[in-house]
């Protein structure tokens, strides 16, 4: 079981002379990455338009780190807009200075560069970072993030032949700075004009393998949807899908024919190439929706060169489906791993809730124009971020906490309040965030900074005594879920992750137009044992720009 502030330390008796002793306390491994980000031309859906590259690639390179290593991201932001990468289910332990969302960190100017620093602590799984600021992840720019568990650690499944990363989310053929005009003006986006898998459809002429498979072995693919829109259903013609883990949680290793993944969910699964060598198709279709857009992606087994079938397996239909297969997925409470808070939360079912924060969304209007919003109000991003107006001490000019309440108004306002949504927790309070959904469309919602365990998701509306249905046992810990319409969903998590947190829809045209909102959870200590300093090479923005830096946190 991970803990923390495990660190290898070594005695090193020097025999020369017995009374000297040396400790030496190796620090956790550093990788290293230089990107450059700059526009270019791609063509997915056969039309030529601007897309975001890193480093020339899209989708973007994959990280591929281990528990406890130190990333670092030298970030050259080479396009004509400020930029940020966020790291989509890090943690980033009392470190949301490195979280890249706008109300944590000053967008990095066109021409400059950033470096990132965080440390992926106590966490194993299958991640992505993604552009957190405008329309811009529309565009791409995003790519895979996978934690893979210490040598020391056994994993609950055989070492897989190879481990695969497989990007799929629907597309817009409109640049993301056309898009961002379009919400701009008060105006829908619409339906997506396609879907993608790992930047392509799968309708190219000479359909080319993304991967290849040995007979007999077994292979791990991480399958992340960084759409746009919709939750996609995923499967593999003939091939069955084990789970093993989600978002970082080792599973119950069910088997399953297709898999419904909602935006910004990812699942890792174990394939085995056990059927007739040839070709098999990835299909990645559309869920919910009058309109079924898919894209395919091309397995090939190895020494094979035969054709897949062109008859592509359907997917399930309607949402209650969904909702069974969210039920079936359990935690592995036997599997060793690195734990979210091991100490803490891991009898979660025990805890008292001290706080419930319940949040509905909707969709409405604020100078007339198109907006979503949670409890009445519409988020609306700072030019100073609040997490840097708090640690200035200058939060009265910035933004108000608590500028929406923990249960929504008895009736949903059209005329949405256009504001920055603070919402202020208490320190390692045991908290339920209750989301319910009156909207027709499925809503999925995402936490920075934590994982929770995503106890419940049923029909109808919520209600107190509907916590008896809740499971208090091996709950998933994610950082993700997704709400079905008319539904709800309820998740528990204790606030000990000091900081300001970014919760978001995570469809990009509602987090766009004010669907998302801050938790700011502040250690009464000002202790470097409960938060980072602001990083000395911090470039600022805003109105604290030329304030002196106030005294560091101590210990
Ligand atoms: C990034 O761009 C700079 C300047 O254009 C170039 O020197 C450098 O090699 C590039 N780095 C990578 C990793 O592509
Ligand atoms: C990822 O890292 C692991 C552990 O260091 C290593 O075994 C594996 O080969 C790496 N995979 C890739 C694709 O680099
Ligand atoms: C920008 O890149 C240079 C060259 O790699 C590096 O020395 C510098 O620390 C970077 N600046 C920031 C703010 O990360
Ligand atoms: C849970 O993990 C344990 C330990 O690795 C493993 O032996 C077991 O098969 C897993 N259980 C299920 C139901 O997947
Ligand atoms: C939880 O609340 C109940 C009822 O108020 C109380 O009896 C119990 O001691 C509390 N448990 C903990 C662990 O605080
Ligand atoms: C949250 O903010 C309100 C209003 O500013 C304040 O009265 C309260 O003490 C704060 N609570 C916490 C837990 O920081």
């Amino acid at each position: 079981m991970g803990s923390h502030g495990e660190k290898v330390s070594v005695l090193l008796l020097l025999c020369l002379s017995a009374v000297t002793i040396v400790v030496v306390k190796a620090e956790d491994p550093y990788i290293f990455f230089d990107w450059n980000v700059t526009y270019g031309t791609i063509s997915p859906l056969g039309v030529p338009q601007q897309a975001i590259l890193i480093n020339g690639e899209f989708p973007g390179p994959n990280i591929n780190s281990t528990t406890n290593n130190n990333v670092v991201v030298n970030v050259f932001n080479g396009l004509d807009e400020p930029f940020l990468l966020s790291w989509n289910g890090i943690q980033h332990r009392k470190n949301s200075w490195q979280d890249g969302m706008l109300g944590t960190n000053c967008p990095i100017p066109p021409g400059q560069n950033f470096t990132y620093h965080f440390q992926v602590k106590d966490q194993i799984g299958s991640y992505f970072y993604f552009p957190s600021t405008g329309m811009q992840k529309a565009a791409g720019g995003f790519g895979g993030l996978r934690v893979n568990s210490r040598l020391l650690i056994p994993v609950p499944f055989a070492d897989p032949e190879d481990d695969y990363t497989v990007m799929i989310g629907d597309w817009y053929s409109k640049s993301h700075k056309v898009l961002a005009k379009y919400l701009d003006s008060g105006r829908a986006l619409g339906k997506p004009d396609g879907v993608l898998m790992n930047g392509k459809t799968g309708k190219e002429k000479d359909q080319k393998p993304l991967f290849t498979m040995k007979p007999g072995k077994t292979y791990r693919y991480r399958i992340c949807n960084i759409g746009i829109k919709n939750s996609l259903n995923f499967r593999i013609q003939d091939h069955l899908m084990k789970v093993v883990e989600i978002e970082g949680s080792h599973t119950v290793q069910n088997v399953y024919d297709s898999l419904d993944i909602h935006l910004g969910q990812c699942y890792s699964v174990l394939v085995t190439a056990n059927k007739q060598p040839k070709g098999y198709y990835m299909v990645a279709s559309t869920r919910f929706t009058k309109y079924q857009l898919y894209a395919t992606g091309l397995i090939s087994y190895e020494g094979s060169k035969a054709p897949p079938s062109p008859k592509l397996p359907a997917a399930p239909t309607g949402w209650a489906w969904s909702l069974n297969q969210f039920r079936s997925f359990r935690w592995n409470l036997t599997a060793s791993a690195a734990r979210p808070n091991p100490q803490g939360s891991y009898h979660y079912g025990m805890i008292n809730i001290t706080r419930t924060f319940k949040i509905v969304n909707s969709v409405g209007t604020a100078n007339g124009k198109l907006r979503y919003g949670i409890n009445g109000a519409s988020h609306t991003d700072t030019e100073t971020p609040l997490k840097l107006a708090e640690y200035f001490n200058v939060v009265e000019k910035v933004f108000k906490y608590n500028g929406i309440q923990d249960t929504p108004p008895k009736k949903t306002p059209a005329q949405l309040k256009l504001q920055p949504v603070v919402v202020n927790q208490t320190f390692r309070n045991f908290v339920e965030i209750v989301f319910e959904n009156h909207e027709k469309s499925v809503q999925s919602w995402h936490l920075d900074g934590y994982s929770f365990f995503a106890v419940a998701i049923e029909p109808g509306r919520w209600s107190p005594d509907r916590r008896k249905n809740y499971n208090l046992l091996d709950a998933l810990s994610k950082h993700t879920i997704q709400v079905y319409p008319k539904s709800w969903a309820a998740v528990l998590l204790t606030m000990d992750n000091a900081g300001m947190w970014n919760l978001r829809a995570n469809t990009l045209e509602r987090f766009y137009l004010g669907q998302q909102m801050y938790f700011s959870i502040l250690s009464p200590a000002r202790s470097l044992r409960d938060e980072y300093n602001i990083p000395d090479y911090w470039k600022l923005c805003g109105i604290v720009n030329d304030l002196p830096k106030p005294p560091p946190y101590t210990i």
